[in-house]
């Protein structure tokens, strides 16, 4: 039984948690959200600064709300990639540096493995061999999780993540930032009909299309040229149907591509991770065509869904368990495949 404290800062919320295995002692999440609405998106050199100014008095929090001391605690985590790297720097020093102060273990963490690990969060009898479908502001994957460390990811997005799709629509029809949840409030009013959009084909050079890998920037283009020819034809915009159209042509895409993936791989258990986990449409649309198929589907609640650092603090027990251990010379990395997680550890 390992007890972990963890640290999350790999983009927009500063994030401490406290993990036993898979119990959440404790998790704080303080997001910039607001700092960043006024730019329209994340601006990496404020996300650092504004990381070095909340990350002690959360980590001092997420210790006191566990109603634990240092004594207790059997490992340091933090997320060390893929993220900005200004950001994360800031999680993985302050980890590493408590890891000298407290001479514990410390645990560098990939950041997409956290998102799998909501799934043991929330149900405590999960087990791999699973399928996990990935869908973040920077990550749109599905992944075959063999065993704790052990990742094939058998399908990606060519271009835009799904949540930056969200995120580009939300802009071009003036919703704000984040654009997830303010088109996923508006489509409750819109029709999911009104607009054909193409569904992010990606095709093969030897014909036909890719089963399970996605593009978005195509379906992001299309919306664009829709609203602008209406705004050329003089007639307003139908925000809530150009929405609805949008949302449900990714659930729609991404439900297609999740559920032939479990079928062809023989995974009867799908979980879902990401900041557009949150997604209603994605939700209906999977859980549906998840008892059509007689699979099952797994959904954190959506504290768990979104950037959280009780996930990286599930994955770093579950290695600590094992015996690993990162090296305090361990760097932070922008981009790192998720089959390369084991080189984490010594
Ligand atoms: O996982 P996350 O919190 O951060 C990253 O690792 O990227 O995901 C953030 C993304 C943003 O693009 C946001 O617009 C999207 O998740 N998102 C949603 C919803 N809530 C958040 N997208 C669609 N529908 C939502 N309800
Ligand atoms: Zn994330």
């Amino acid at each position: 039984m390992a007890i972990v404290l963890a640290i999350e800062t790999s983009c927009d919320e500063t994030a401490v948690a406290v993990v036993k295995n898979r119990e959440v002692c404790s998790s704080i999440i303080t997001s910039q959200i607001p700092v960043h609405q006024q730019y329209g998106g994340v601006v990496p050199e404020v996300a650092s600064r504004q990381h070095l100014e909340t990350i002690n008095g959360a980590i001092s929090l997420a210790l006191e709300q566990a109603e634990l001391d240092w004594g207790k605690i059997d490992g340091i985590a933090a997320t060390c990639a893929p993220g900005l790297v200004g950001a994360l720097l800031v999680g993985l020093t302050a980890a590493k540096t408590l890891s000298v102060v407290h001479q514990k273990p410390f645990l560098g963490v990939h950041h997409l493995e956290g998102h799998i690990y909501a799934s043991y969060l929330s149900e405590p009898t999960l087990e791999p061999p699973f399928l996990s479908l990935l869908v973040s502001g920077g990550h749109t994957s599905l992944i075959y999780v063999k065993d704790c460390g052990v990742y094939e990811t058998l399908g990606a997005t060519r271009d835009d993540a799904a949540g930056e799709a969200f995120d580009k629509v939300a802009r071009l029809l003036h919703l704000g930032y984040p654009g997830g949840p303010a088109i996923d409030r508006l489509a409750q009013e819109g029709n999911p009909q009104a607009f054909a959009l193409p569904s992010g084909k990606v095709s093969n050079p030897g014909g036909g299309s890719h089963p399970y890998d996605t593009s978005f920037s195509g379906l992001k283009t299309a919306v664009l040229r829709l609203v602008q020819q209406l705004e050329k034809d003089g007639l307003s915009i139908p925000v809530a149907d150009v929405a609805a159209s949008f949302q449900e042509t990714v659930a729609r895409s991404l439900t297609k591509r999740a559920i032939a993936c479990a079928l062809d791989y023989g995974l009867v258990t799908i979980t879902i991770g990401g900041g557009v986990a949150a997604n209603s449409g994605l939700r209906k649309h999977l859980q549906a065509a998840a008892t059509a198929h007689h699979l099952r589907v797994l959904f954190p609640p959506l504290k768990l869904c979104t950037d959280n650092a009780a996930m990286i603090g599930c994955a770093a027990a579950f290695h600590l368990n094992r015996g690993h251990r990162s090296s305090l010379t361990l760097g932070v990395q922008s981009r790192l495949a998720l089959s390369q997680v084991m080189e984490l550890y010594q």
